[in-house]
């Protein structure tokens, strides 16, 4: 399925009402039949650089620097691949203006690589941190040479974002709410006929697979799981385990394979931030013998095609898409109408989607 395709099937609509100049007041286009779709494609592609050349600025000029917290990251390399798509397909801006850097999980090595975009003169920095405590100092190095911030998938803490309102700074942040992913994959065990109670005590055993826990997403996600699953479910739930794996499906299958060593048949659901931590999982879990869907439950966070097969096929619970394709573009957007020097809002965030064998169908068609 073509991107433009997949761009269309999602909600454009709610990028547009976000940030209303993003999208440079054009109309999302209506469109699933094939043969208008090139037409629709170039008519994107044309309101994007319309835009941008009304402020002087044309897309070929425009410089971006961009740094993603490493490139070893399953999720994170499907949304770069998407922002660097977007801005040299769509937007038109040269391959060679849009520099992407490692940051390597090392926050001083990306500190150094955006002192280097500060000093090449980028127009604009699209910055997923390493440590999204350092905003505040990036933030102030990107002030002081004039060059707005598009913060992405790791959200600065809440005083860093009022700051920015306050004092007219040229910063944003584009993201998901990790709190309605969490929710989901509460939901998710709290809608099964037995909620996740395999042994029917009133109590669902589970443990907690972590991603790195100071980021934001692995703690609203841990938290909010197990309160929307209580909530929903009206059962009590009991943690026999948690632990962080840092997003890594090796330390995802370790941590499952010590926890089903150590506790047997009394887990009866495993939480995992996130889907490249639960496919690790699964093979512990396929290891021990045990069952998805019979003797077990398992959901993640992403959306990786391999777990939403496994949803499609019931070896995976569920999980939930996060969306890179409109969080890239809405960030792509955010960028240029930086350059444009137009008004940005502080935040702009994009829906998070509940995937179960329902729609896993439609969901593989979006992220394959
Ligand atoms: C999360 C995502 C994880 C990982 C993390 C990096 O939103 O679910 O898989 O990519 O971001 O910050």
């Amino acid at each position: 399925m073509k991107l433009f395709k997949k761009l269309m099937a999602l909600s454009v609509a709610s990028i547009c009402a976000i940030s209303l100049a993003a999208c440079g007041g054009s109309k999302p286009a209506e469109t699933t039949a094939a043969s208008s779709e090139a037409k629709e494609e170039s008519k994107a592609a044309e309101s994007v650089s319309e835009a941008v050349a009304a402020t002087g600025k044309d897309a070929k000029d425009i410089k971006v620097g961009i740094s993603i917290y490493k490139f070893d990251d399953n999720f994170m390399t499907l949304y770069r691949n998407e922002l660097v798509r977007y801005l040299t397909e769509e937007v038109g801006i040269p391959a060679e203006n849009v520099v992407v850097q490692d940051g390597k999980n090392d926050q001083a090595e990306q500190t150094n690589q955006i002192n280097n975009f500060i000093a090449t003169k980028v127009d604009v920095m699209i910055l997923n941190l390493v440590q999204s405590s350092s905003a505040p100092t990036v933030t102030d190095l990107a002030k002081e040479a004039g060059i707005p911030v598009v913060y992405i998938n790791r959200e600065p803490d809440e005083a860093e974002e009022s700051r920015w309102a306050a004092d007219g700074i040229k910063a944003t942040y584009v993201g998901a709410d990790a709190r309605q992913s969490g929710t989901f994959q509460g939901e998710e065990i709290a809608e099964l006929a037995n909620k996740g109670d395999i042994n029917g005590d009133g109590t669902v055993k589970y443990i907690m697979i972590q991603g790195d826990p100071e980021n934001i997403d692995a703690q609203y996600r841990t938290e909010y799981s197990v309160k929307a699953l209580t909530e929903k479910s009206g059962l009590k739930a009991e943690e026999l385990l948690i632990q962080r794996g840092d997003w890594d499906q090796a330390k995802g299958q370790q941590i499952a394979q010590d926890a089903l060593t150590q506790y047997g048949t009394d887990v009866e659901v495993i939480f995992c931030n996130n889907d490249a931590m639960a496919l690790g999982a699964l093979q512990a879990i396929s290891a021990a013998g045990r069952k998805v869907g019979e003797d077990i439950y398992i959901v993640g966070v992403d959306a990786l095609a391999e777990a939403v097969q496994n949803v499609s096929e019931d070896k995976m619970t569920g999980t939930v898409f996060n969306d890179f394709i409109s969080q890239a573009q809405a960030a792509a957007k955010a960028a240029v109408s930086f350059t444009k020097g137009e008004k940005v809002d502080t935040k702009i965030p994009v829906d998070y989607v509940k995937v179960t064998k329902e729609n896993a169908a439609e969901i593989l068609e979006l992220v394959k």
